[in-house]
């Protein structure tokens, strides 16, 4: 069931141009906000440094930890990235590379491809414990939205001339968890699985366990660029900010 790797064994080579994403100077700027000149961040998940390049571009010290080396391996071919990665799982406090940091960054639902609660709870608690007082957690959460009921759903993610891209899952509400495959189909190749996985988290649990780490909410915003979160949107972008480390209840 934990296969930290998986998501990597299934984007990796794709990741960049599927998911293209747009907000990343937003993260640049939000962090220059929070975090004094050439701050340190620690990135969750840092994938193949979409965010974490532009960071460190941006002067900032950063360093990646990640569960999959088809990731790192392609942020490690951008020749001129000066980010330090870490090859871990962001659940395993031991993986963790030794801070602290001005900041630590989970961004891009990281949080949701997690194991389960408990996997989350020990990475919120690790992230608490890998900050330097007054430093922060920033957390972009999207509400998942399990369907009334367990069982199978299909979606067309992409339709060209020559690829068609189905999302397949079966989400299970016993354990708050969708279970994917991207379903890839290109004339005259082998169809292409790739599979993943996601534990919901709701935003109120997450304040919640912030809180006992010592992590007080300092803002919470619909995305990097301050828009007012309005209680109904699904995406979040929270900063908690560490409290004195003596007050930490883990
Ligand atoms: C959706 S990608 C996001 C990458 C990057 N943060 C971005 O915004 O472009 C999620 C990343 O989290 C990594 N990941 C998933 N589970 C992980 C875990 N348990 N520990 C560390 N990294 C994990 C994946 O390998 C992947 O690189």
């Amino acid at each position: 069931m934990n296969d930290p790797g998986r998501y990597g064994r299934s984007f990796a080579e794709v990741f960049d141009s599927w998911y293209p994403g747009g907000d990343e100077q937003d993260v640049v700027e939000h962090l220059r906000r929070l975090l004094p000149e050439g701050g340190t961040v620690l990135e969750l998940g840092v994938g193949t440094g979409r965010l974490a390049i532009p960071l460190a571009d941006a002067g900032f010290e950063v360093t990646g930890l990640d569960s999959s080396e088809e990731m790192l391996a392609q942020l490690l071919g951008k020749s001129d990235s000066a980010v330090r990665v870490v090859h871990g799982d962001v659940s395993e406090p031991t993986d963790w590379p030794e801070g602290p940091f001005d900041a630590v960054l989970a961004a891009c639902n990281l949080l949701l491809n997690l194991a389960d609660p408990a996997a989350q709870r020990r990475c919120i608690q690790q992230a608490s414990l890998s900050l330097k007082p007054g430093g922060v957690l920033v957390v972009e959460l999207q509400r998942l939205v399990l369907p009334g009921e367990d069982g199978p759903t299909l979606e067309v993610r992409t339709v060209e001339d020559d690829l068609v891209v189905l999302i397949a899952t079966r989400a299970d509400r016993s354990t708050g968890s969708v279970t994917g495959n991207h379903v890839e189909l290109r004339d005259g190749h082998p169809v292409r699985l790739r599979p993943w996985r996601v534990c919901a988290l709701d935003v109120d649990e997450l304040d919640g366990w912030c809180s006992a780490a010592g992590l007080s909410l300092a803002e919470r915003s619909a995305d990097h660029r301050g828009t007012p979160y309005d209680g109904v949107t699904a995406a979040t972008v929270s900063v908690y900010r560490r409290a004195d480390a003596s007050r930490a209840n883990l």
